[in-house]
């Protein structure tokens, strides 16, 4: 399967980004720390490449704990301003606006020097579909002014929030890039969902997802569904599906349905605390 996503309303999104980036002073960029890496949007990365930068590392709730630790610094190190988030239940949003003012110190004592009191400070809050951009948005500013859904692209149209005096927030619609140079690159974004779910062949991608699952998190697999993970991917997605009783007419197993069951139970989390990336021995630093 070739995995690739880049519908025309991207291509509109990111020609308002480019259009409104001279209106900002800092963008808050979230990825999703289940894949730090894979889920920065390389477009998004120059379009901000002289402004400010905040890096949230999103669904941290859902990520391994060790490696968000080690995200952090490594982006840290990388010139970021970052924070863990869990923009669901709240943790760590609470933190943003200090790390904001933090980022955008110099700005401000410019400002002050002109005479220029209380413009507020602007920022861009970008990110691939699905990141949870709109949950943080709404978790943020404190009231549902943005509509969330659990398909990637829901947020589409420009769209200036203001929280208070001091802070303007612009949010975009989650945009991929034309081309993942690195298929891997595209599997992971289909694992979380950011890729539309219609244009993907559901039992290819949850063989993939067990492949990497059983090097990595084996436990996971074997401890959610009761199961040895012996033989290729397609016999553990059989024993998925038995252990799921998911039977089509008569005996058969429905894999479309053992496909989707995983998925889910991967995307919300409930195979526990999952990082698909893990920072290079090198850039420990
Ligand atoms: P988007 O605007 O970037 O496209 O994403 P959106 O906010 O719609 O979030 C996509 C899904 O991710 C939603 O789940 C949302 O609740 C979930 N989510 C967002 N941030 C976090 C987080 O930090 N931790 C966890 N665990 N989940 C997060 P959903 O199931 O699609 O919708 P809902 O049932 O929660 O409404």
């Amino acid at each position: 399967m070739n995995y690739q996503w880049y519908p025309g309303h991207m291509t509109k999104a990111k020609r308002m980004m480019q259009e409104n980036i001279k209106l900002i002073d800092l963008i808050i960029e979230l990825v999703d720390a289940r894949i730090p890496l894979s889920s920065r949007n390389p477009d998004i990365d120059e379009l901000g490449k002289n402004k400010t930068r905040i890096l949230l590392l999103n669904k941290a709730d859902m990520a391994d704990p060790v490696y968000n630790s080690q995200w952090i610094r490594y982006f840290e190190n990388r010139g970021m301003y970052v924070l863990e988030v869990n923009s669901r239940a709240g943790t760590g949003v609470k933190n943003i606006q200090g790390l904001v003012r933090e980022a955008c110190r110099e700005k401000i004592e410019r400002d002050k020097k002109r005479g220029i009191v209380n413009r507020p400070v602007r920022a861009m809050v970008a990110g691939i579909p699905n990141v949870g951009k709109s949950t943080f948005i709404n978790t943020f500013a404190g009231k549902a002014c943005t509509k969330t859904g659990n398909k990637p692209g829901v947020t589409k149209g420009k769209q200036w929030i203001r929280l208070n005096k001091n802070l303007e927030l612009l949010d975009t619609p989650g945009i991929l890039w034309p081309k993942f140079e690195d298929q891997e690159v595209g599997r992971r974004l289909a694992f979380i969902g950011s890729m539309n779910d219609e244009i993907l062949l559901k039992g290819e991608l949850a063989c993939d997802l067990i492949k990497v699952l059983r090097q990595l998190y084996p436990d996971a697999l074997s401890s959610r569904y009761d199961i040895e993970l012996r033989g290729e991917e397609p016999e553990i997605l059989k024993e998925i599906a038995r252990s799921r009783k998911c039977y089509s007419k008569g005996e058969s197993l429905d894999m479309e349905k053992a496909s989707a069951i995983l998925l889910e139970d991967f995307r919300s989390g409930r195979l526990g605390r999952i990082t698909l990336e893990q920072p290079d021995e090198g850039c420990e630093d």
